[in-house]
């Protein structure tokens, strides 16, 4: 199969770029719509960095947390190569090799020794400031968290997230040490994120959105599309790559692009519609800030009613309803900006649809 490359974040990767020229001093969060390439973005830019820096990427998506053992098999690269005691040390023999990890590297002796701990959090955070402490005097360490909401309802003496944030905050603001961003789909965790008093002036926030108009145009004439199937692919995925990414498959196949819309866009109507016959046979509650608030067929069809005659609403005013419909996915909320939208194109188109025939 034909390997699709990467198409052009310039602005986005101007923006990182320019945060990493600087010293570290504060937690970078980027966000944006479910597949606008934010992974795929963040990924591509560590392939790139000058051997200054050392990358190290978590991505906690699909893996199964429930406590502090898996956070930590998750956060660590567990390193077998024989009984280590010095951090520095250890620290010191890495700096030259270490190229993109997947984890913060810790010999399995002292991995073991914050296992047994009582309170592993903080033999953790030690561990790691000391570890990155000392690469920092001789290359610039990047830590990337993607997915970090996966464990942000996970409670052990109190919420984890809020320790590895002031663990962040220290590592930044504080002494310097190293670049940290969080990256996250979930844009509830975001807006949870925007008005904790704790992160205020100690973070900022990076919107990678699906692709304008022109980029979209570009990405699609790498790939032969004629100016309809173009002006088609616009018209009902906007800028989306991973629809993109479908698209250009379509045409690498040599298969019909307007045949591949349509059935994209029906394939989205029957899953909007799902999601509304459920409410009606079976109901559902939301709990929202820890409330517990009953959701109605008739009130989220309203919600969706309101996309008829515009694409953007303002988040300050959302409704229970619309939160809903962000929690499942059909509308994505920019606190940071104060708008409401749908996921994308494809999903305004659908709903419009389906409540426009309801
Ligand atoms: N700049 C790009 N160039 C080419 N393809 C891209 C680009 N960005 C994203 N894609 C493609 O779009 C798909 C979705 O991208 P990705 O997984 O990075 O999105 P995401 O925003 O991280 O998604 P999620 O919200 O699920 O975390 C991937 O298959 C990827 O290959
Ligand atoms: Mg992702």
């Amino acid at each position: 199969m034909k390997r699709i490359e990467f198409h052009n974040r310039e602005p986005e990767t101007k923006e990182i770029r320019n945060i990493l020229d600087a010293e570290p001093s504060l937690i970078t969060f980027i966000y944006g719509p479910i597949n606008s390439g934010k992974t795929t973005l963040v990924n591509h830019l560590i392939g790139q960095l000058p051997d200054e820096y050392v990358p190290f990427y978590v991505n906690l998506r699909g893996r199964f947390i429930t406590g502090y053992e898996d956070f930590l098999n998750v956060l660590f690269e567990i390193d077998e190569g024989g009984v280590i005691d010095n951090v520095s040390e250890y620290a010191q023999s890495l700096i030259k090799d270490l190229k993109i990890l997947s984890g913060i590297p810790i010999p399995l002796n002292l991995f073991e020794q914050i296992f047994e701990k009582k309170d592993k959090s903080k033999d953790m955070f030690k561990y790691i400031e000391r570890f990155l402490d000392e690469m920092s005097k001789k290359r610039v360490p990047v830590l990337i968290i993607d997915e970090l909401q996966v464990i942000g309802d996970l409670k052990i003496n109190g919420l984890l997230i809020y320790k590895l944030f002031n663990f962040f905050i220290r590592l930044t603001k504080e002494k310097h040490l190293a670049h940290v961003f969080v990256v996250t789909s979930d844009s509830l965790f975001i807006e949870q994120v925007y008005s904790e008093a704790m992160l205020s002036g100690r973070s900022r926030h990076i919107l990678v959105d699906d692709f304008d108009y022109a980029t979209t145009m570009d990405f699609l004439d790498k790939y032969g599309f004629s100016h309809e199937e173009k002006e088609l692919a616009w018209e009902y995925c906007g800028g989306k790559p991973v629809y993109l990414m479908e698209l250009i498959h379509t045409k690498i196949s040599d298969e019909n692009i307007e045949e591949k819309v349509h059935e994209m866009f029906e394939v989205r109507k029957s899953q909007i519609r799902m999601v509304i016959n459920e409410l009606r046979l079976i109901g559902d509650e939301l709990e929202y800030k820890g409330k517990k608030i009953e959701i109605t067929e008739e009130r989220v069809i309203d919600a969706l009613n309101s996309l008829l005659n515009t694409e953007y609403n303002s988040y300050e005013m959302a409704s229970i309803e619309e939160i809903y419909l962000v929690k499942k996915n059909i509308l994505f909320v920019d606190a940071i900006s104060g708008v409401l939208k749908p996921q994308s194109k494809l999903d305004l188109l659908a709903v419009r649809e389906v409540v426009g025939n309801a």
